[in-house]
């Protein structure tokens, strides 16, 4: 079967007025019907905007929006959120507090016989395992609970494309982690396609299939998380989706030296300096009498220690190691990390 694309947006701008920054700048993607895209990026870098955008709550100024294969906005054309075939999902629930769970769920189907709607709003409450809660009021409900009526809602009229704007941050750790899990399996269950927007990196990763990671207005990089993880594509993406460890480094011959060592690491371009980004969890940890790295803390977080070290010029650096590397505060040690875990930005590639 041949996949079909559900999303496709080419060179959307927003500019809220004229004498701002776009929110959003020429973005340009498309998605594939059946898989989960993730916005991430800081707060105000345009998220929002975006999948605003895509539901047709906002007006772009230039590009094309099509769902399913139909513009639903460019220059000419323009079709409102209600005949966009979307669903969304809001962070603060926006649940109808005057009415029952099974009233709020109902509260979108259109065109449906008195039986149909009890099927589908049955159905839709055991998706999203509430059944049992039927006459529930929403402040009868837990976050996560009303969450998930708010989910229920946007999915009974069974839309082409889900869109979803932070809509686990309202909620606490414990809820927020198993919600993160169950949500992945309820759009997945639906079969429908999502649009997920999030300022958390491990939520992204682990939620969705495609990532496009954001910064004022652009998208630096889209691809699956592991893309993303592993080949981040600037020194933005790198540190927010990574949050990796970043020292100045100099060319040496084919080598590149920093104050922790040297590395043996390819570079399309051949700039003379740059930086070295090294991840917290690929390096290894030895006890060196005579190195000047210095271990300043030491951190338990159950599976792994986090250590803090700091290096002659005063940067620190962060590692991540198993709990069998046990070494103690105010010990000197020697850091290695494989060539090809390590990665160079330059000057030019953070540009390109
Ligand atoms: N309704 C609005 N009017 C004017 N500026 C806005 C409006 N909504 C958002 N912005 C601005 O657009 C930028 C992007 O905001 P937003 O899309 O909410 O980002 P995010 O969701 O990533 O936090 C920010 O600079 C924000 O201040
Ligand atoms: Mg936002």
């Amino acid at each position: 079967m041949k996949e079909s694309v559900i999303l496709s947006l080419e060179n959307v701008t927003k500019q809220y007025s004229e004498d701002s920054k776009p929110a959003v700048n020429h973005v340009s993607l498309s998605l594939l019907e059946g898989d989960i895209l993730g916005f991430l990026g800081p707060s105000g870098c345009g998220k929002t905007t975006l999948l605003r955008l895509i539901g047709g709550l906002e007006r772009p100024q230039t590009g094309t929006v099509a769902i399913g294969g139909k513009v639903v906005c460019d220059r000419t054309n323009w079709i409102p959120p209600e005949n966009r075939d979307i669903g969304i999902v809001f962070q603060d629930y926006a649940l109808f507090p005057h009415l029952t769970v099974v009233k709020n769920v109902a509260f979108g189907l259109k065109n449906l016989s008195k039986q149909q709607v009890e099927q589908r709003v049955s159905a839709t409450l055991k998706l999203v395992q509430l059944t049992g809660l039927e006459q529930r009021y929403p402040y009868e409900l837990s976050g996560g609970q009303q969450q998930r009526v708010a989910l229920a809602r946007a999915l009974a009229p069974q839309p082409k494309l889900l869109l979803l704007d932070e809509p686990l941050s309202n909620l606490d750790v414990q809820v927020r982690l198993q919600l993160r899990e169950e949500m992945r399996d309820i759009i997945k269950a639906a079969g429908t396609s999502a649009v997920f927007v999030t300022h958390d990196q491990e939520e992204a990763l682990a939620m969705c299939d495609i990532v496009g990671v954001m910064q004022q207005g652009h998208l630096e990089q889209i691809g699956t998380p592991e893309e993303i993880y592993t080949h981040p594509a600037s020194r933005f993406v790198a540190e927010f989706v990574t949050q990796a460890n970043f020292l100045p480094a100099r060319r040496q011959g084919h080598f590149w030296s920093t104050e922790i060592g040297k590395f043996d690491v390819k570079t399309k371009d051949s700039p003379e300096t740059g930086e070295i980004m090294i991840r917290q969890e690929d390096c290894i940890l030895q006890l060196c009498t005579n190195s000047p790295l210095v271990i300043r803390s030491r951190r338990f977080l159950g599976r792994e220690y986090r250590y803090c070290l700091h290096t002659p010029s005063g940067q620190e650096i962060h590692i991540r190691t198993g709990i069998d590397t046990a070494i103690p505060e105010g010990a000197t040690v020697q850091i290695s990390v494989a060539d090809d875990l390590v990665r160079i930005f330059s000057d030019y590639t953070q540009k390109g």
